[in-house]
């Protein structure tokens, strides 16, 4: 049996990919599947925790007994995780937020007509980062996504979003990232350790990264 170590902890985990619509019919999105992310929310329930799962959409069923929050845009993650901040006793970042969005959403589904099509698109808020400044007493546990100089840009990222640790994956290793069940990860603390996860189901992943978290709360 799991010892309840996270009983009275409020975890917010962030999941799934996010859609940015282009019209009524068409998005932009990416191959999040929600695995990582309701792995690390169901481990977390299983040691205790309360845990609110902010989840983009995903075809996967979210873990039992935890607060399910169903969103679709990048804003609308936003939102609803910056309306929790207060309440949160630690914040976890598996989502795969897209980072741009097309700059205006067509009101009918846009014609057939045009041999050449650009849409023009804008930044999405940094969720991450915007959370990394507002944080209080909040844990804050960032994913990285790299497909190039893991480390460098994850310890780039780490330092920029103000995180307490971040979780590195290289999604273009076979076995890791995005839409698999299992995961490699580094992790990456703010007082430079680094430790290797070798090649792990995402639920071990998970149960490892909450462990990380609890240390880190009880040493802070
Ligand atoms: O869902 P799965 O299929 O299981 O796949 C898991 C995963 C590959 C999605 C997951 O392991 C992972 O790496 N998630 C983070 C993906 C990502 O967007 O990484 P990034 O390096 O682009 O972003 C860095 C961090 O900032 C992430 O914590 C992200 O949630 C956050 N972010 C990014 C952009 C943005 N506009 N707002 C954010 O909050």
């Amino acid at each position: 049996l799991t010892p309840k170590k996270l009983a009275k902890t409020r975890i917010l985990v962030t999941a799934g990919p996010t859609q940015e619509e282009i019209d009524p019919v068409r998005f932009i999105s990416n191959h999040s599947s929600g695995k990582m992310g309701y792995a690390i929310a169901r481990q977390a329930r299983l040691r205790g925790a309360e845990v609110t799962l902010v989840t983009g959409p995903c075809a996967i069923v979210p873990p039992y007994g935890v607060e399910v929050v169903r969103v679709q845009s990048a804003a609308a993650m936003r939102e609803a995780v910056l309306a929790r901040l207060e309440t949160t006793d630690v914040v976890i970042k598996a989502a795969a937020v897209a980072d741009y969005r097309p700059k205006a959403r067509a009101g009918q589904k846009v014609k057939k007509v045009a041999e050449e099509l650009a849409i023009e698109l804008e930044k999405n808020p940094d969720i991450l980062g915007e959370v990394g400044r507002l944080k209080g007493k909040q844990l804050l546990v960032g994913f990285a996504a790299e497909t190039d100089d893991l480390v460098a840009n994850a310890k780039a990222k780490l330092a920029r979003k103000n995180l307490d640790l971040i979780v590195a994956n290289d999604v273009s290793q076979e076995g890791a990232g995005f839409n698999v069940d299992t995961n490699i990860a580094k992790l990456l603390f703010a007082d430079g350790r680094i430790e290797d996860v070798p090649l792990t189901g995402k639920q071990e992943l998970a149960g490892i990264i909450l462990d990380r978290v609890e240390q880190l709360r009880k040493a802070g």
